[in-house]
């Protein structure tokens, strides 16, 4: 696979035309963004998800009603007794604290997703700033273990059944308990695992599970959260079954339809062999059946897996693309002596990937250059517990930018994310955690891959992160041969690269399919040179290390000015250079910025009292920095013009200030108080400024095209903030334990103009059919709780994010504030299905 021809088509044949609806959020405020995207789903750009009936399989949402004690590392005193005597592990079954009748109503109540680091202070040890100065690891013994405890109800009819315990991510080592019983382990802090725990089940009784989690060591260095901050599920399903993720599409496009080769590994956990066959039915996205397959009957003794293929024909298929992201279902069902056993789903998508030597990457035939970003898995308020609305928020406020990828550094990413760029349109680069050919390493690697590979949003698989030993000993190539070779066999359709930093020379670079650089744009050119039969990509290229708001390089107060003129020493490259790099070479298939939100932890370019780094392109709230319309301007084909700074200087009259758009169209007039301050051209990919003496009033920029003004922007000098005004990215929620509403907050002068500057405390009250679960302003250096019911604004905004009920009504957010109007802001919280979930 490494060898690639000048044009190798990786799913061959000619493509079908895409629909010609845009998804294309008119630019707003990303706050406002999803309004967009919700009149894209009506107009059928994003489909709806169909309703798929998986008959005798149960597939239950185990999130909700469960229990938490904070244990201890070293003492077993404050760990449920954990450790206390060398026996613990002796006898199956009696772990008193996994029996049904432990006693654990002095522990909290909560429900997943959770992330406990989150809620711990921040502590000055510089041990801790790739967490962020939350207090985990060997020395914080007290705060790095986490138990979680629920009971639940099986029913004495699913005796007989296959029932599976499954978590899709926890940080970190844990320990899963079940009726008393050591159920297994897994260490990694991203992989997906599960258990089979029908063996230990009380059927027709209460039954008991218990998690230890012990996030004293990292897996990485950026913050990690802890807890099992994904979701957790319960899988009930006949002995005889499909396998988890061992229903795989593979797809050849050919003019006018595309060929469908599916195939289906069923295991028999049964007692006796079994006689089977599968039949898969495809849906369109309104769950309509467009084709059928049946595989012939075979057999599958006792405790061994049978592969069933068949292939089937999609006659004019709509195709997956970026503007147009149609996802097809596969629904697989297990059928012996006509009797349904067990139905198993995925989606997938119609689309082709491409790669050629001198053009890069194309997607559907036609060449698409990767504007993307690296993003780490954090958000303000919740950390590494992001809710699923949360994950097609951040998509959104990206992709408002023209960002059409995003790189999962540096690890496996939460299924709900790949979901979201499948129905968003977003491409993935997706990134494993470990770089290593070792049992552990190759297994996290597999779970990834067969996991994640029917999705469409996935274009191409990493095999790891800057992992300087291996770039330059002996045994870097041995380990990624192996892992390439294993990714080819579970996954024929992508290609490997890995993010490398350095020793180019040396053999590790070379043997990927695709060469990934961070960085380093001056040795690109000679590395082409050297490797012209290589495929190109920049894995990570710069950074907007910028401080949003800020105007300044300040580093008694760790500001980042927001002007493109600082860059921390990895990135050792301009904001600005890298695109106008990448897109003056064809062969390089464009590449991902470090990063589109910045994330806790890696404090860059400072340390304490940072808690975040300033790298990336928006806050961690997701508020844009001026970056932002940068990068709008470079990979929006939409107009753009975006004026800064603010206009509210007190104090600084008569003193020259550095004025700058970022602009698309052909030239920008600026004007202060309706006179002109002169016409700039714009250079593609370069801002304009002027050298403004300050005086208050209003400053604007109008954009010329073809001789017409299309675009102006004003920045007005405000008042006083007098009032809080509270904006929703949406307004009706769903009422199912699960919704988020994104709420901005900002004030206004008396004359209602937004104040750029304001820093007030402003205290929330939530009440009605929802809860606050998080808060937060973007601001690097702030160490207020992202728990607590109140924030200060950092320049002018902040973030709050409230969760619905399971109850349908109304959730009021109640916003108050010293000096200022106070405001409140009702949301409709409608009924809605629930997911099918333990009780
Ligand atoms: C890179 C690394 C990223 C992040 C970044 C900070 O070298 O891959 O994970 O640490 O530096 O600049």
């Amino acid at each position: 696979m490494s060898k690639v021809s000048r044009r190798e088509v990786l799913q061959s044949g000619a493509l079908v035309a895409a629909g010609s609806l845009l998804l294309k959020p008119a630019f707003a405020h990303p706050a406002l963004f999803t309004t967009a995207v919700d009149k894209a789903e009506e107009a059928g750009v994003i489909q709806g998800i169909p309703e798929i009936d998986l008959g005798p399989r149960e597939h239950l949402l185990f999130d909700f009603d469960w229990r938490f004690l904070q244990g201890h590392a070293t003492d077993p005193a404050k760990d449920l007794n954990f450790g206390a005597d060398q026996g613990d592990f002796a006898k199956t079954g009696d772990f008193r604290f996994a029996q049904p009748k432990f006693d654990d109503s002095q522990w909290r109540d909560l429900k997943l997703p959770h992330d406990w680091a989150v809620e711990l202070p921040f502590v000055n040890d510089h041990a801790l700033t790739s967490h962020g100065y939350k207090p985990l690891g060997r020395k914080y013994p007290e705060t790095s273990v986490g138990w979680y405890r629920r009971t639940f109800n099986i029913p004495k009819e699913d005796e007989g059944r296959r029932i599976y315990v499954n978590f899709d991510g926890i940080f970190r080592s844990s320990l899963v308990f079940c009726n008393g019983a050591f159920i297994g382990r897994s260490d990694s802090g991203y992989a997906p695992f599960g258990f089979d725990l029908s063996d230990f089940l009380n059927f027709g009784q209460p039954n008991s599970i218990a998690v230890r989690v012990d996030a004293s060591y990292g897996d990485g260095w950026f913050y990690e959260g802890a807890g099992i901050y994904r979701h957790a599920w319960l899988t009930k399903l006949d002995p005889l079954h499909a396998g988890q993720w061992d229903t795989v599409v593979r797809i050849e496009v050919q003019p006018g339809s595309a060929t469908l080769n599916l195939s289906t590994l069923v295991e028999n956990t049964g007692s006796t062999k079994e006689s089977c066959r599968v039949h898969w039915q495809i849906l369109d996205g309104t769950g309509k059946a467009v084709a059928v397959a049946e595989s012939p009957v075979a057999e599958i003794p006792v405790d061994e897996k049978q592969g069933f293929t068949a292939t089937t024909r999609i006659a004019r298929p709509a195709i997956w693309s970026l503007e147009q992201p149609t996802l097809y279902y596969a629904v697989a069902t297990v059928e012996a002596n006509g009797k349904v056993r067990d139905r198993d789903k995925v989606s997938f998508g119609v689309r082709t990937l491409t790669w050629d030597l001198d053009e890069g990457f194309l997607l559907n035939g036609v060449k698409t250059p990767v504007q993307g970003t690296c993003n780490h898995q954090d958000h303000a308020g919740v950390g590494a517990a992001v809710p699923d609305r949360l994950q097609a928020f951040r998509l959104e406020v990206l992709k408002g930018m023209g960002c059409n990828a995003i790189r999962t550094s540096h690890n496996i990413p939460t299924p709900e994310l790949i979901e979201a760029c499948d129905r968003l349109g977003v491409l993935v680069l997706c990134e494993t955690r470990i770089m290593s050919s070792d049992d552990e390493g190759l297994a996290q690697l597999s779970t990834m891959i067969r996991r994640f590979r029917n999705h469409p949003s996935i274009f191409l698989w990493s095999m790891g992160n800057e992992e300087w030993e291996l770039q330059q000993n002996d045994a870097g190539p041995h380990v990624i041969h192996a892992m390439q070779q294993r990714t080819h066999e579970l996954d024929s359709t992508r290609l490997c690269t890995a993010a490398v930093n350095g020793s180019y020379d040396k053999a590790l670079a070379p043997c990927l399919d695709v060469m990934g650089f961070n960085y380093n744009l001056s040795q690109i050119d000679k590395y082409r040179k050297d490797h012209p039969k290589q495929l190109l990509i920049g894995t990570e290229t710069a950074s907007a290390v910028f401080t949003r708001g800020i105007y300044t390089n300040d580093k008694l107060r760790n500001w980042v000015s927001s002007y493109d003129v600082v860059y921390p020493d990895t990135s050792v490259d301009f904001g600005q250079a890298w695109w106008n790099f990448y897109s003056s070479r064809s062969w390089l298939s464009g590449g991902f910025a470090w990063t589109g939100f910045d994330y806790r932890g890696e404090p860059s370019p400072y340390g304490w009292p940072s808690v975040s780094s300033q790298f990336g392109i928006v806050d961690t709230c997701g508020f844009p920095k001026d970056a932002y319309f940068r990068y709008k301007a470079w990979w929006d084909n939409e107009p753009l013009l975006h004026l800064f700074p603010h206009w509210n200087w007190p104090g600084r009259e008569g003193e020259e200030i550095l004025v700058q758009t970022e602009c698309n169209l052909d030239s920008v007039e600026l004007f202060l108080n309706g006179k002109s301050l002169g016409s700039q051209k714009v250079v593609p990919q370069y801002h304009q400024e002027w050298k403004v003496n300050y005086t208050l009033g209003t400053l604007e920029a109008r954009g010329t095209k073809d001789g017409k003004v299309v675009l102006t922007e004003t920045r007005r000098t405000s008042g006083p903030a007098a009032r809080i005004i509270l904006t929703p990215d949406r307004t009706e929620l769903s009422a199912n334990g699960e919704d988020v509403a994104i709420i901005r907050v900002e004030t206004v002068d008396k004359d209602g103009l937004p104040v750029p500057t304001a820093d007030a405390f402003v205290r929330f009250k939530v009440s009605g059919e929802g809860n606050l679960i998080g808060v937060g302003n973007g601001d690097p250096n702030c160490q207020e709780s992202d728990k607590k019911p109140e924030r200060s604004l950092f320049n002018g905004l902040a973030q709050v994010i409230v969760q619905t009920t399971k109850n349908p009504g109304t959730l009021v957010i109640e916003a108050t504030g010293r000096r200022l109007d106070s405001t409140t802001l009702t949301l409709v919280t409608k009924e809605a299905k629930l997911r099918a979930a333990v009780v």
